[in-house]
C-alpha cells in the first residue's frame, strides 16, 4: 500500500471541495466533491450530477472514480470527499459516502485504501463496506 503524506492528503482533500464549484445539484442544492489519486501522482475530480428524473443523480465519488478510470488504469491510493456546504449543518456519522459508492468503490479500491472525508475522520474502504459483494474476476 502507497503510503500517503500529510500534504497529499491535504491537496486531495482541498480537490474534493474544489470540484464542488461545478457541483449540478439543483434539486437537492447539497453539493458534494470527490477526488482520486492515482499511484502515478495524478488527481482526477468528479461532483454530484443530478437529473429531473432523480434516480438518474450520480454520486460525486462515481463520477470521480469513473472520470481517473476513463483516463488510465493506474492503481487507485486515495479518496477525497467533500460533503455539504458551510451552511449546512451536518453530524460527522453522516458525513459519509453512500451505500452505491461504497460498493463501487470496492471493484476500484483495496480494502485498505484510505478514504479521506473533509471535516471527518478518514476510513479505510473496509471499514466503509466490510463483507463487500466481489466476483472473481
Ligand atoms: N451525494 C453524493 O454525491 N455522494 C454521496 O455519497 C451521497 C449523496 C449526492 C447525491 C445528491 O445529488 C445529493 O448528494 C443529495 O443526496
Amino acid at each position: 500500500m502507497t503510503t500517503i503524506s500529510k500534504s497529499t492528503e491535504e491537496i486531495l482533500i482541498e480537490a474534493a471541495r474544489a470540484a464542488k464549484v461545478n457541483s449540478y445539484s439543483p434539486y437537492s442544492n447539497f453539493p458534494v466533491g470527490a477526488a482520486v489519486l492515482l499511484e502515478d501522482g495524478q488527481i482526477f475530480k468528479g461532483t454530484n450530477m443530478e437529473n429531473a428524473s432523480y434516480g438518474l443523480t450520480c454520486c460525486a465519488e462515481r463520477v470521480a472514480l469513473f472520470s481517473a478510470r476513463t483516463a488510465s488504469s493506474a492503481k487507485i491510493s486515495a479518496l477525497a470527499i467533500s460533503i455539504g456546504h458551510e451552511d449546512i449543518e451536518l453530524a460527522k456519522d453522516s458525513m459519509v459516502p453512500c451505500g452505491a459508492c461504497r460498493q463501487v468503490m470496492t471493484e476500484f479500491l483495496d480494502p485498505e485504501t484510505p478514504v479521506y472525508i473533509d471535516g471527518n475522520r478518514s476510513f479505510t474502504l473496509d471499514e466503509l463496506l466490510p463483507y463487500s459483494f466481489k466476483l472473481n474476476v
